[in-house]
């Protein structure tokens, strides 16, 4: 009505403020804040909060610069109708960098989606905490990891680098499931590369340090780069889409036309008659799961393990497969830390692990033994055991020695353990096997086909029942989607404790 009063003009400036500065995406590829979460979520779902917030800093002349909203957007809003939260930093003002006021937009949000059961998508990008307010912002980051860690294994966490996040600034991250980051634009460091240089004497780019690169491919702390924000925030949509919203719901169910009762021929010859040739697992994994969809996570690290979501007759399956194409397929630190880690969110959140087993052990050597092979591998091992949610195991190929326990096996609670006829399941492969046994033997070459026929096939497991069946590969889809389907009522609990203690 005529009666009504405007909004005052700072108010609409607030809503705009990094609208207006779209400078810095002609430059370098970033688009503000405001276009991101546009981007991201649903059209029109956005509700902000806090869009008047100012920080309340009275030092080095603060007081006279005020930024409405001080450098942060947060709300809520939904990706393809489900509710998410979220807070998206804001380059252009203060350098996004964390003020008490700041990190208090940010818990409220993190707390709001905690209460109603919603993940929270954090899109960093900040120059880490406010320089001007000293402790003040320590204690807001404090505040935010403090969060983070009672979420966890609640609500999933996301977070996506679009810009820098040095310093304290990368603990949120580290402490979310997932860490995504944005190639050439983003980058993750504990300190910059001046502050390299004085105390190791190392010369190093940012990008050389911390960048998207060093990150999926070197150190594992991202799961996956994207070419651009664009791209970034569009598989955002898609990642969140295979999860559900929290520990307490199922992952959304969608449905398609592909059909669970679909048969794949090519799946009967696709492991090589030659045991030591190699095959790409993900050629398995592409024809089990619904329409060939399969969400990787982590694709450039530890390459001989692959993990990621995908679907089968319409729901979340978390899969986990030992990779023959890159070393084997062998279990080694990295792969499995990478591993168990996924294998714990899939519990955490009730995502139903399929686990593919060509595995010929454990990597052997100093440089393995010496990083700790034994307490990382037992991680894995630790992972799978204390693991409730539905365990479908599928040994297509070699399932030898500790590995073979640790992926899965219906030792550790499997649920369904197969195997493929091209399966070999056995304490080591048939020439190391005969070099120990039948070290003094004159004849080695029969010895080693003596082995072969007695254990490198899936028989004697099958006949103690250590695998539930041999099956036709070609009917493997849909054997697991059955499954699931009688699994989805599954109930185990594990012992009341505190917490257990797993290897870190
Ligand atoms: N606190 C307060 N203001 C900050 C800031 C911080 N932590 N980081 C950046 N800013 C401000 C800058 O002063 C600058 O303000 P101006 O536009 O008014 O001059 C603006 O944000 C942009 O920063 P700038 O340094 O020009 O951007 P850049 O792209 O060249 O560099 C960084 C980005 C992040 C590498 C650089 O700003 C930096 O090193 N910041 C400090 C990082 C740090 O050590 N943080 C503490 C860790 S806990």
């Amino acid at each position: 009505s005529a009666t009504r009063r405007a909004l005052p003009a700072f108010a609409t400036s607030a809503r705009h403020y990094a609208i207006g500065k779209t400078a810095l995406s002609a430059e370098n590829g970033k688009l503000t804040a405001r276009e991101r979460i546009e981007l991201l979520l649903d059209a029109g779902s956005f509700r902000e909060y806090d869009a008047f917030v100012e920080h309340q800093c009275v030092d080095f002349g603060m007081e006279k610069q005020k930024i409405t909203g001080d450098g942060v957007v947060t709300g809520h809003g939904t990706i393809n109708g489900r509710r998410v939260f979220l807070f998206s930093q804001d380059f252009t003002a203060f350098g996004g960098s964390l003020s008490k006021t700041h990190a208090q937009k940010i818990c409220k949000v993190m707390d709001k989606a905690l209460l109603v059961g919603a993940p929270v998508l954090g899109l960093n990008d900040s120059g880490g905490a406010r320089i001007q307010e000293g402790v003040e912002s320590l204690a807001g980051y404090a505040d935010i990891f403090l969060k983070n860690v009672m979420s966890s294994g609640v609500v999933p966490q996301i977070s996506l680098i679009m810009g820098p996040c040095a310093g304290g600034a990368v603990y949120s991250p580290a402490l979310t499931d997932f860490t995504f980051m944005v190639r050439d634009t983003s980058y993750l460091f504990v300190t910059g590369p001046d502050v390299v240089k004085t105390v190791t004497k190392e010369e190093v780019t940012q990008e050389e340090l911390g960048g998207a690169k060093a990150h999926t491919v070197k150190s594992g702390v991202a799961h996956n780069a994207f070419e651009n924000d664009v791209e970034a925030l569009q598989r955002l949509r898609d990642f969140v889409d295979f999860l559900p919203l929290s520990n307490q719901e199922a992952a959304p169910v969608r449905y398609t036309d592909d059909p669970s009762t679909r048969e794949d021929a090519s799946l009967n010859q696709i492991v090589p008659v030659d045991s030591t040739k190699a095959y790409d697992i993900k050629d398995v994994i592409t024809r089990l799961v619904d329409d060939s969809q399969f969400f990787e996570i982590m694709p450039d690290y530890a390459k001989n393990i692959v993990i990621g979501f995908g679907r089968m007759g319409g729901r979340t399956v978390s899969i986990i497969a030992n990779q023959p194409l890159v070393s084997s397929g062998v279990l080694d630190i990295n792969s499995s830390v990478k591993a168990a880690r996924f294998v714990r969110f899939a519990d955490a959140f009730n995502i139903p692990i399929l686990t593919l087993v060509d595995v010929p052990g454990f990597l052997p050597g100093t440089a393995q033994e010496h990083n700790g092979i034994i307490r990382h591998g037992a991680k894995l091992l630790y992972a799978y055991a204390e693991a409730t949610v539905p365990k479908v195991t599928v040994i297509t190929r070699k399932a030898y020695g500790g590995a073979y326990d640790v992926m899965s096996s219906k030792h550790l609670r499997g649920d369904l353990n197969y195997a493929w006829p091209t399966a070999e399941i056995a304490v080591m492969g048939a020439k190391g096997a005969v070099e120990i046994i039948f070290r003094s033997s004159s004849d080695r070459a029969t010895a080693e086909k003596d082995y072969i026929s007695k254990f490198a096939n899936p028989l004697p497991a099958a006949q103690r029942g250590y695998v539930d069946d041999v099956i036709e590969p070609s009917t493997t889809r849909r054997r697991i989607i059955e499954d699931l389907e009688m699994l989805r009522t599954k109930k185990q609990e594990n012992p009341k404790r505190k917490h257990g203690n797993i290897p870190l």
